[in-house]
């Protein structure tokens, strides 16, 4: 460790960010508590593993003409909804972070994508830092046959990780949990936010020169004693979120960054007996159970990415027994919902203000995509008049204060995704309909009503 000479350094182990005092508050994300002292190498400070290469071969600066380029190379997990998220495959040589709450099921899908890959003769290596080699083959045995081509390894120190890639040239490593693993040079403890990056750092140095792709699991911690996953977002190639609620068996994977591909993508797994299995018609599963009948809930269509998903959402709408009415939203943004609900106030007259509502997403999913608001209105709409739309209806359009119901696009990926499911009407924007219209995109066995106002949609239902 050099001199030794060291200084300390307050990181926010939420968001990373570095302040030589302590303060109550992170003036980076708001959050309360969460500085925690570091002491950092003087040299290094605020540094990580990636400066070390800059010593190494100087590089000459080249056109664009000049850098050979063979067909962009991807490496296939065998299951679909996670290429998508990952824009078709693994870009080889790339840093891939999948966050997510302790529990959700990281370490299950990154095993099974091992087993895929080792399946195809790739040399995969398995680094835990949280399970014993028994445990893993515990969860293994529950997920089918694997090959001699995967290897497991339990550590924490990066030095002998480093090593040990060196040696093995492996195609693919997976570390779980980056926040179990440390670096001699760091003096900090594992998780916080110096190890995390330096860690990270090690490895983005060892993706890059040896074209081993690295999947990194980062634990997202809420009391923020561990760092967080944020901390290293803007140093991985690919951030991927695996969310859900952990009582519903379903799982969202959500593409938040990605250089090699689209963000806003999402897979959609269900996590089962024997690990996780993937749902490809998620809007199917989005509408099971949907009540029949039931005033307050009406089907929307909400683009994820390139996907369409169909969703339910329910409102329920009763007088207010106390003088300040009570707002719920569930599953999406608060404040949208009580914007829509003003709109309704003012422009249609609904005497709203003095009614308690409350607006859920079904199947506990979330979604905040604007096409939506007119869905949440109707919900609103269907449950303060006590009258349940049509069953085989869906409605999606943007709202705008006046009233006025606004454009959204890929109108016709939406029609068509709701008629798979056999629904027979929609209501969406009258510019989208025109839109279809002229572009021919009309799709057959569903009835198509453009409105261009909120007015017009109640009047619909
Ligand atoms: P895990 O992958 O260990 O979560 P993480 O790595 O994100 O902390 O998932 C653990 C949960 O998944 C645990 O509650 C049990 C459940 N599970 C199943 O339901 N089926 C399975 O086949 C496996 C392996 C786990
Ligand atoms: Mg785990």
């Amino acid at each position: 460790m050099g001199k030794g000479r060291t200084t300390t350094v307050f990181f926010c182990q939420n968001c990373g960010y570095e302040s030589s005092k302590w303060m109550g508050q992170c003036p980076g994300c708001r959050q309360w508590n969460t500085l925690v002292e570091e002491t950092v190498p003087a040299a290094s400070k605020g540094a990580n593993g990636m400066n070390r290469t800059k010593a190494s071969a100087r590089q000459e600066p080249s056109s664009l003409s000049a850098i050979a380029m063979q067909e962009e190379e991807r490496v296939s997990t065998h299951i679909q909804e996670l290429d998508r998220v990952l824009g078709g495959g693994i870009v080889p040589g790339s840093l891939m972070l999948v966050g997510g709450d302790p529990g959700i099921g990281k370490s299950t899908l990154l095993l099974q994508v091992c087993r895929h890959l080792s399946d195809d003769g790739r040399k995969v290596l398995y680094i835990s830092g949280e399970e014993s080699l028994k445990q893993i083959k515990l969860r293994a045995v529950r997920l089918g046959e694997f090959t001699d081509h995967l290897l497991l390894l339990c550590e924490t120190n990066l030095g002998s990780i480093e090593e040990i890639i060196l040696q093995q040239k492996p195609e693919a490593v997976v570390i779980d949990s980056i926040q179990t693993m440390y670096h001699d040079a760091v003096s900090a403890a594992p998780g916080s936010v110096s190890q995390v990056r330096e860690a990270t750092g090690v490895l983005l140095r060892l993706a890059k020169s040896m074209g081993v792709s690295v999947f990194i699991v980062g634990h997202v911690t809420k009391e923020g004693t561990v760092a967080g996953p944020r901390v290293l977002e803007h140093m991985v190639d690919t951030v991927l979120y695996f969310e859900g609620d952990r009582h519903a068996s379903y799982r969202i994977l959500r593409g938040v960054k990605n250089r090699f591909g689209s963000t806003n993508e999402i897979g959609v797994f269900e996590m089962r007996q024997d690990g996780l299995a993937e749902v490809a018609n998620a809007s199917e599963f989005m509408l099971s159970g949907r009540p029949r009948d039931a005033s307050g809930s009406v089907v929307v269509c909400s683009m994820e990415g390139t996907r369409p998903i169909l969703l339910e959402i329910q409102a329920l709408v009763c007088k207010s027994s106390f003088g300040i009415p009570k707002r719920q939203a569930t599953g999406t943004d608060f404040n949208r919902v009580n914007l829509l609900m003003a709109v309704l106030e003012k422009r249609v007259g609904l005497p709203l203000s003095n009614c308690d509502a409350y607006v859920n997403i079904a199947g506990g999913i979330r979604m905040t995509e604007p096409a939506i608001d007119l869905g949440i209105a109707m919900a609103v709409v269907s449950s303060f008049r006590n009258k349940p739309v049509e069953e085989k209806l869906i409605v999606f359009g943007e709202i705008g204060l006046s009233g006025e119901v606004r454009s959204v696009s890929m109108a016709e990926q939406r029609i068509a995704e709701a008629a798979k499911l056999g629904f027979t009407s929609c209501i969406l924007p009258k510019s989208a309909e025109e839109m279809l219209h002229n572009s021919g995109g009309m799709v057959k066995g569903i009835e198509i009503k453009g409105v261009s106002s909120v007015q017009e949609a109640i009047r619909l239902i």
